[in-house]
């Protein structure tokens, strides 16, 4: 049975307080009214520790994003290994934002693949294709690239360890949301390319998060969806309430 997931990429938001404050709202939420998925917070790595201990037992604590190297003389970076070392357990790798805005290529990528598996986070691998990619009919090749150019350099025992996130870009805080019918069709093509190079059994073990412009009125119907195994959210995981309705649609 695979995991179901509910994961919240805070990005670049929050002061401390207003940190505090969503999550002691999320996991005051948690308690009174527990869920049946895996809660999973992704803040600032200022606020990551903080997060692992405020909300032990109710939910895992993610890293946005890690080095592609291991500890040096990297000014500015934070490793795979500072990040196991203050109790998080996932990492999201590859978000658009940072192969975007950061120029994250594919070998940048798995080599933060490697640096998650070689210190047991798992990775929320993120993939997905742009609106121009999508209106040109080339969004399943530009997803099937995606997952060969990076995960399928790894073995079946690390791509067993990785959750995916697949999260059209057109859809990433734009207010547009896949319908359910485009986000299950992609999902569904996702498990099947891994399938085809792994195993069924692999495939059908592996989580796959819908991400973009997931919220609290849409969750359920994309959530409803077979290989819909939970959500990567954004802007709606800023606000307590939307957040734990979310995780509430996740059955
Ligand atoms: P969004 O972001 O929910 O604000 O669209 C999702 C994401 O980027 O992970």
């Amino acid at each position: 049975m695979r995991d179901k997931i509910v994961a919240a990429n805070w990005k670049m938001n929050k002061s401390l307080p207003q940190a505090i404050e969503l999550m002691q709202a999320i996991t005051f939420g948690l308690k009174q009214n527990p869920v049946a998925c895996k809660v999973v917070i992704a803040p600032p790595f200022l606020y990551l520790e903080r997060v692992v201990n405020e909300t032990k037992g109710l939910a895992h604590a993610a890293a946005q994003n890690c080095c592609s190297r291991n500890n040096g003389a990297y000014t500015g970076e934070v490793s795979a290994d500072m990040i196991q070392s203050v109790g998080a357990s996932y990492c999201i790798v590859g978000h658009s934002e940072r192969r975007k805005l950061y120029a994250e290529t594919p070998d940048v990528l798995e080599a933060k693949l490697q640096r998650c598996y070689d210190h047991s986070l798992t990775p929320i691998f993120c993939i997905g294709e742009n609106h121009a990619e999508r209106t040109e009919n080339r969004h399943f090749d530009v997803v099937a690239q995606q997952l060969e150019y990076v995960l399928f350099n790894f073995g079946a025992e690390e791509v067993a360890k990785t959750v995916i996130a697949y999260e059209p870009v057109w859809a990433i805080g734009t207010g547009l949301t896949a319908s359910p019918e485009q986000a299950q069709e992609m999902h569904a093509f996702i498990r099947k390319h891994i399938a085809d190079k792994f195993g069924l059994e692999l495939a059908d073990d592996i989580s796959i998060l819908y991400g973009g412009s997931c919220n609290a009125q849409n969750a359920a119907g994309l959530f409803a969806q077979q290989d819909i195994d939970g959500g990567l959210i954004g802007g709606a995981a800023l606000v307590a309430d939307d957040f734990l309705k979310i995780c509430n649609e996740l059955r």
